[in-house]
C-alpha cells in the first residue's frame, strides 16, 4: 500500500493488520523509510518495515492490489504505472473520482495527467454502486461525499424529492479530515474552540455527490455543499435539507431507507439524531431523518468515522469485493483506532 504514514494510510494498516485473507507486503512513506510498521501500529502481526514509494513501486508484481492512501495528484500519476505493472489499484483520493477531465482543472486544481482512464474507474460505495469483481480500478468515494450519497441517494431513487430545487448539503468534519501534512489553518489554536466554514461553493466533493446520485437515480440533481471544520480529531456528520414532493410523509423516507440498507451490514437506520461518537472508530453509518411537518423540508442526517467508512473501512469493502470475499471480512464494527 502507498502512504502508509497519512491518517488514511495508519487507519488501513490497523484494519489490515487483522484482515484474515489479506497480506500487506509493502507499505510506503519516504518520511518513515525504514521504521517498523508495529512501532506505529499497535499489534501488528510482521517485521514489515516502511519503505521509500519509489522502492515500493518498482517491487510490484502483477495480480497484486495497491492501495493509495496519498494526495490526488500523486495518486493520477501512481495508478497508470501499477496498471501498466499488473497490479489492480484501490485509490483513496479523488483522481479517479470524476469523469470528465476538466472537472480536476476546476474543482482539484491540476491538469488530470491520465484523462483517458477516467472512463475505466469503478466509483466504489458498497452500498449503492458495488464494482465489479473483476475492476481494474476502484476509486474510493470521499468522506463527506460517502455520508451524503448514503443520505440523499434513497430519497432520490424513490422519487420522494424533487430535482428542481437543488439539495443542500451541509457537512461537517473532524480535523483528520484534512490529512496530516502542516497547514497554519489546522494549528490546535486556530481550530480549537472555533467553527468555520471552508471552500464554500468550491468543494471538490459536490461533482462528486452530483455524479453519483445521478448514477443512482438516472436523475441530475443540484447539490449545494458546504464543509465546516469541527475541532474534534475524527468523524463527520452531514444534514441534508430538502423540500419533499407533495403527500410525503417521514414513514415514506423512513421506508426508502429501510428499502435500500435493510440488509447492509454497516448502516443504522436510527430514529434518534445520528451522531458521530456513535460511529467512532467503526465502519458504520448512522442514518436518521425528520420531516418538518411546518415547512415541508426532510432534514436528513448520517454520521460516520471519516477515516474508517469515510476512507480505510470503505476501501477494504472495495479490496474484499475485488478478492470476491465478503464485504465484511477483516471489519468488526469496532475496527479502527485512535489517530
Ligand atoms: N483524511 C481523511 O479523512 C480522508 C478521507 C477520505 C479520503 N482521503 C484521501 O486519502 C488520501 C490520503 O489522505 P490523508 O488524509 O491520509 O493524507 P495525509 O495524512 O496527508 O498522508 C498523505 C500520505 O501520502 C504520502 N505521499 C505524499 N506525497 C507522496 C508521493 N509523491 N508519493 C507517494 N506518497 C506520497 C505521504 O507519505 P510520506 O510519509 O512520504 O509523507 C503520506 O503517507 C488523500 O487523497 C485524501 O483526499 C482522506
Amino acid at each position: 500500500m502507498f502512504g502508509g504514514s497519512g491518517y488514511s494510510g495508519l487507519e488501513l494498516l490497523r484494519i489490515l493488520a487483522w484482515h484474515p485473507q489479506v497480506r500487506v507486503v509493502a507499505a510506503s512513506s519516504d518520511r518513515w523509510a525504514g521504521r517498523p510498521v508495529a512501532a506505529s501500529v499497535a499489534g501488528w502481526p510482521t517485521d514489515l518495515g516502511f519503505t521509500a514509494h519509489d522502492d515500493v513501486l518498482a517491487a510490484v508484481k502483477p495480480h497484486q492490489i495497491a492501495l493509495l492512501a496519498t494526495p490526488a495528484k500523486t495518486s493520477a500519476v501512481l495508478a497508470p504505472q501499477l496498471l501498466d505493472a499488473g497490479a489492480r489499484v484501490v485509490d483513496l483520493s479523488g483522481a479517479f473520482r470524476l469523469q470528465n477531465p476538466d472537472a480536476y482543472v476546476q474543482w482539484y486544481g491540476f491538469e488530470h495527467p491520465c484523462p483517458t482512464l477516467l472512463a475505466d474507474a469503478h466509483y466504489g460505495l458498497p452500498e449503492l454502486l458495488e464494482v465489479p469483481a473483476q475492476a481494474r480500478l476502484v476509486a474510493n468515494p470521499g468522506c463527506y461525499a460517502t455520508a451524503a450519497i448514503l443520505a440523499a441517494a434513497p430519497l432520490l431513487r424513490e422519487r420522494l424529492i424533487p430535482t428542481s430545487a437543488p439539495i443542500i448539503v451541509d457537512g461537517k468534519s473532524g480535523t483528520t479530515g484534512a490529512g496530516r501534512s502542516v497547514n497554519e489553518a489546522l494549528l490546535h489554536a486556530e481550530v480549537t474552540e472555533n467553527l468555520r466554514a471552508y471552500r464554500v461553493t468550491k468543494h471538490q466533493h459536490t461533482p462528486e455527490i452530483e455524479r453519483a446520485l445521478a448514477l443512482v437515480s438516472k436523475q441530475a440533481p443540484k447539490v449545494s455543499f458546504t464543509a465546516h471544520l469541527v475541532p474534534m480529531r475524527r468523524g463527520i456528520l452531514v444534514s441534508v435539507y430538502v423540500p419533499v414532493v407533495d403527500g410525503v410523509d417521514e414513514e415514506a423516507a423512513r421506508a426508502a431507507y429501510g428499502k435500500a440498507y435493510g440488509r447492509a451490514p454497516f448502516i443504522r437506520l436510527v430514529d434518534r439524531p445520528p451522531e458521530t461518537a456513535a460511529v467512532r472508530d467503526s465502519n458504520l453509518t448512522e442514518i436518521g431523518c425528520t420531516l418538518d411537518p411546518r415547512t415541508g423540508v426532510l432534514c436528513a442526517f448520517a454520521a460516520i468515522d471519516n477515516l474508517v467508512k469515510g476512507a480505510a473501512g470503505q476501501a477494504v469493502q472495495n479490496l474484499n469485493r475485488l478478492l470476491s470475499l465478503p464485504t465484511g471480512i477483516g471489519l468488526s464494527p469496532g475496527a479502527g483506532g485512535a489517530p
